[in-house]
């Protein structure tokens, strides 16, 4: 029966070839890449005309010692690995990768789905091949046995001859529809890993007599730092002499090449218990790395990438934001602050939802996709609709060369460095920074800001890691609370303006971390009712504008309180140093250092990282996988 399980659509991926142990390598490799996917992970090992192949449903630990108890030859020096994260098809043993084909001599790994593999899988059946796994990748291990069967002349050794085993990817991928990165190797062919992408990421890593394949740099940067990222339709081959790139019809191609600026200390965890908590002990570094640089001598802001001209810039006449999860949160605080100072109306939209309400899109529309990894499969759709529809597209994007920021007339990257914890924190930061910098550009570019006006934002944005830093040094009562919350059946979280996205992002953490009900709402909107979830000792966590700004909103904000104290909610406010207003109505105040309202997220979003956090390990949950979630998602 041909059912749709389309099983690995978003996985992480490693290939060596040198003289070192390729299982060491891979191994660990694949433990730098699991934050993209651990529901299984497996190898393939080529060794003197042998396919050595494990492979393990659950995290890489279960796959460690499978290889452990069955005593594998670990010096041989070609591999590939994987690791999985399920969309379609159990996470079990049987649809784990590597898969191998029927005459046990080709090994594959995937990332991706590849679309027309019913149609292939029937073809298959027809000549005879029996199938064992219930994925859409086990065709192309099928293909590849095949196309070398038809195509490499018979041997006299049982060597195959060079260049074949990419020659057949080549003509597989000709055949394949959908997004994929694979890997292959063959046990006649030793020395060599093949790899293919469209439409999924594929680096080379090159080292000295040595290459690496990876779905992402970290996976290789201890070894090597110099890298290629393979552009669209392409297939190579790596060995310890070399690597060779064409697209897929043989015409040779070159890649990108590019120098990973990180190193390897950036990508472990540095003596924290969690990649979590020292992503949010990174977040002053992060915010000052997005900021350096970014005014010229005559004071206008730089953007990254520009295929755009300051004419098509004035030309536009609204501005729609699109993200996923965190990235929308931060899409949300950058309406107020795009809306505020280039006067063009904002929208923010879900980018799953984006495309599928036909939004009224043109030329003088400007699209602004936000997103850490740049590979977010809603994100990366709604980006090609609105290209369709001829908008502009601008993305803030914290990974080099990825799709989104390919795909866009122009980049601004956040400088966060590698984000390891599933949930986001320095990302989302990052990510203000970058929205704030963007709607300063637009209003300068169209005439609204002058040069000193935009400085002086930037100058507040510039005092801005060292109130992060003093927020992180004051967490101890936070984390105190957090042990004692721990049990609440429900915490809510309410704010106004800038405040409200921070309610839904403390929510959003609590949510993905702890597994409790969290929900955050505009503190306006509770009357009309969520109030009514408030019971005694509910936990509601009120973000509190700061006085000093739009007076109206602090005062709202007060009553609102006062309205959820009165249901016996205990009340937890994060407030401006100095706001003496808060404290009669308060259970627990956290203290946050003085900003203007429009940066406040920048640190009143911290204290709430730190919570969910505390709330998470308190509970005993992995904080930085948490169950059912991946950090980069790259299906619909
Ligand atoms: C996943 C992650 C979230 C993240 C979202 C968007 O759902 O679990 O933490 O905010 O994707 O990711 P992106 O890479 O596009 O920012």
């Amino acid at each position: 029966m041909l059912t749709a399980l389309r099983s690995q659509a978003m996985c992480g991926i490693v290939g060596y070839a040198g003289a070192r142990s390729a299982l060491e390598v891979v191994l660990n490799g694949l433990r730098r890449l699991e934050y993209r996917g651990y529901d299984s992970a497996g190898v393939a090992i080529v060794d003197g005309g042998v396919l050595q192949i494990e492979k393990r449903a659950g995290k890489l630990s279960n796959l460690e010692k499978a290889i452990a108890e069955n005593g594998f030859d670990t010096s041989a020096g070609t591999g590939i690995g994987h690791t999985r994260w399920a969309t379609h098809g159990a996470p079990t043993d049987r649809n784990a990768h590597p898969h191998v084909s029927v005459d046990g001599r080709v090994a594959v790994i995937h990332n991706g789905i590849i679309e027309n593999f019913a149609k292939l899988r029937l073809e298959l059946e027809e000549r005879g091949v029996e199938f064992s796994s219930d994925t859409d990748t086990e065709c192309v291990a099928h293909l590849l046995a095949l196309e070398l069967t038809t195509h490499t002349s018979a041997q006299d050794s049982t060597t195959l001859p060079e260049g074949a085993l990419a020659a057949a990817m080549r003509r597989v991928c000709q055949r394949l529809e959908g997004a994929f990165t694979l890997l292959a190797v063959h046990a006649d062919a030793p020395g060599v890993v093949v790899g293919a992408r469209r439409n999924s990421p594929l680096v080379v890593g090159c080292g000295d007599g040595e290459y690496f394949l990876a779905s992402d740099v970290a996976a290789f940067i201890e070894h090597t730092r110099e890298a290629i990222e393979l552009g669209q339709d392409q297939v190579v081959e790596i060995s310890a002499a070399g690597v060779t790139i064409t697209d897929f019809f043989g015409t040779p191609a070159t890649g990108n090449s590019f120098h990973v600026a990180w190193d390897v200390s950036a990508a472990e965890k540095g003596g924290y218990d969690y990649f979590m908590l020292k992503e949010i002990a990174e977040q002053p570094q992060a915010v000052a790395d997005t900021l350096r640089g970014r005014l010229t001598e005559t004071g206008e802001i730089m953007l990254d990438e520009v295929r755009l001209s300051d004419q098509d810039l004035r030309d536009v006449d609204k501005v729609f934001i699109v993200a996923c999860g965190t990235a929308y949160h931060a899409g949300l605080v950058a309406k107020y602050a795009i809306e505020h100072w280039t006067r063009i109306p904002c929208e923010v939209e879900l980018a799953s939802e984006f495309r599928y309400r036909d939004p009224v899109l043109d030329r003088s529309t400007l699209v602004v996709a936000i997103s850490q990894s740049g590979e977010t499969m809603d994100t990366l759709m709604a980006v090609r609709h609105a290209k369709e529809q001829k908008a502009r597209v601008l993305a803030i994007c914290n990974t080099n060369g990825s799709s989104i920021p390919r795909e866009s007339d122009a980049v601004l990257y956040t400088h966060a460095g590698p984000e390891i914890a599933v949930a986001s924190t320095k990302a989302f930061l990052t990510q203000l920074v970058a929205c704030y910098l963007v709607g300063l550009h637009l209003a300068q570019v169209r005439g609204i800001k002058y040069a000193d006006e935009v400085a002086a934002v930037v100058e507040q944005l510039q005092q801005m890691p060292a109130a992060v830093e003093a927020v992180l040094g004051t967490m101890e009562p936070v984390r105190e609370l957090a042990r004692s919350l721990a049990g609440s059946p429900s915490v809510l979280f309410i704010g106004r303006h800038v405040g409200y996205p921070v309610a839904l992002e403390g929510a959003l953490k609590l949510k993905e971390l702890a597994y409790m009900h969290a929900e955050g709402f505009a503190a306006g909107e509770l009357k009309h009712g969520p109030i009514a979830l408030i019971d005694k000792g509910t936990p509601v966590f009120v973000v509190v504008p700061s006085p000093r700004g739009r007076g109206v909103l602090h005062d709202k904000v007060i009553s609102n309180i006062q309205e959820v104290r009165a249901r016996g909610a205990r009340v937890i406010a994060i407030a401006e140093e100095g706001d003496a207003a808060v404290e009669p109505f308060a259970d627990h105040v956290i203290r946050v250092p003085r900003t203007p309202t429009l940066l406040s997220p920048l640190v009143a979003t911290v204290p709430l990282q730190v919570f969910a956090c505390e709330v998470a390990a308190t509970r005993g949950h992995d904080v930085d996988q948490p169950r059912n979630l991946a950090k980069s998602v790259t299906v619909e």
